[in-house]
């Protein structure tokens, strides 16, 4: 299975550092943001990894990353034309790169659980669809998922709600397969300007064909002052496996 992180956007709420330095560059424990996911799908035995940023943070991938290969991975990277045109939009820059099932990481998303046992109930539940789940303190800040517990479904998820339906956001962790570039192609710009990951996942809702799972470990979106300050109180002193790099 092939994998995708995405590391563009425009960083605002982690200003204004990020005028001049892409979020996922920052420094998140003795490495910058980006090692994690990268760490994260390598330990799970992907090691086929796009990498879809801005055009003129490029450069600093790719001198920090190259091929991937001090990592053991191989890193192909494309540019998100219109930086900031949403999660969704980012996601359709792999549609060449991708074979048919592919998981999704958002660059900004930290977590401990290992990626394998979810990728192995995706493919072998042959899930159309599927998030990641995680109850948190401050539902309002994320996607949040209204769900039938007794069916194990979700019914619908809302972004950034001022009445969240539940405390479980949907994380940045998705999988797809290949059909998901036909729903991309129905999305239309939100009032924000950008197609939108919430869109998207609740066309998959509307087909009941979203399968979800829940996080049972440490996870964090990196993206404001705060949360990278906690960030790196956690990763702090971490060091990466050798026998993974
Ligand atoms: O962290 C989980 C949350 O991430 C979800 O619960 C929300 O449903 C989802 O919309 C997203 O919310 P954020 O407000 O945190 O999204 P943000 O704009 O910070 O972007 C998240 C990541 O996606 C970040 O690593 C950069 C990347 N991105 C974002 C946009 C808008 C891109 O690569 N391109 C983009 O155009």
């Amino acid at each position: 299975m092939k994998a995708v992180i995405l590391a563009g956007g425009n960083g605002t709420r982690l200003g204004p550092i990020t005028k001049v330095i892409n979020k996922h560059l920052l420094p998140v424990g003795s490495y910058p943001m980006i090692y994690w996911p990268l760490i994260k799908l390598k330990k799970a035995g992907l090691t086929e990894i796009l990498i879809v940023t801005n055009k003129e943070d490029l450069a600093s991938f790719i001198k920090l990353l190259g091929t991937g290969k001090e990592l053991g991975v191989n890193i192909t990277y494309r540019i998100q034309e219109d930086q900031g045109s949403g999660i969704a939009n980012a996601i359709n820059c792999a549609r060449d790169f991708v074979d048919n099932q592919f998981i999704v990481l958002l660059g900004d998303n930290l977590f401990s659980d290992h990626l394998h046992p979810y990728i192995e109930e995706f493919i072998k539940g042959s899930h159309k669809a599927m998030v990641l789940l995680k109850e948190v303190a401050d539902p309002k800040r994320y996607g949040v998922a209204e769900l039938d517990e007794a069916n194990q479904s979700i019914q619908a998820i809302i972004e950034k709600p001022e009445n969240p339906p539940s405390k479980y956001c949907v994380t940045g962790i998705y999988f797809y397969n290949k059909h998901v570039f036909e729903l991309i192609d129905l999305l239309k710009p939100s009032s924000r300007g950008e197609l939108e990951i919430t869109d998207l996942n609740n066309l998959y809702i509307y087909h009941e064909e979203l399968h979800y799972e829940i996080l049972k470990d440490w996870w964090l979106d990196a993206g404001t002052h705060d949360a990278l300050f906690e960030a790196n109180k956690y990763f702090y002193k971490k060091s990466i496996d050798p026998e993974v790099k």
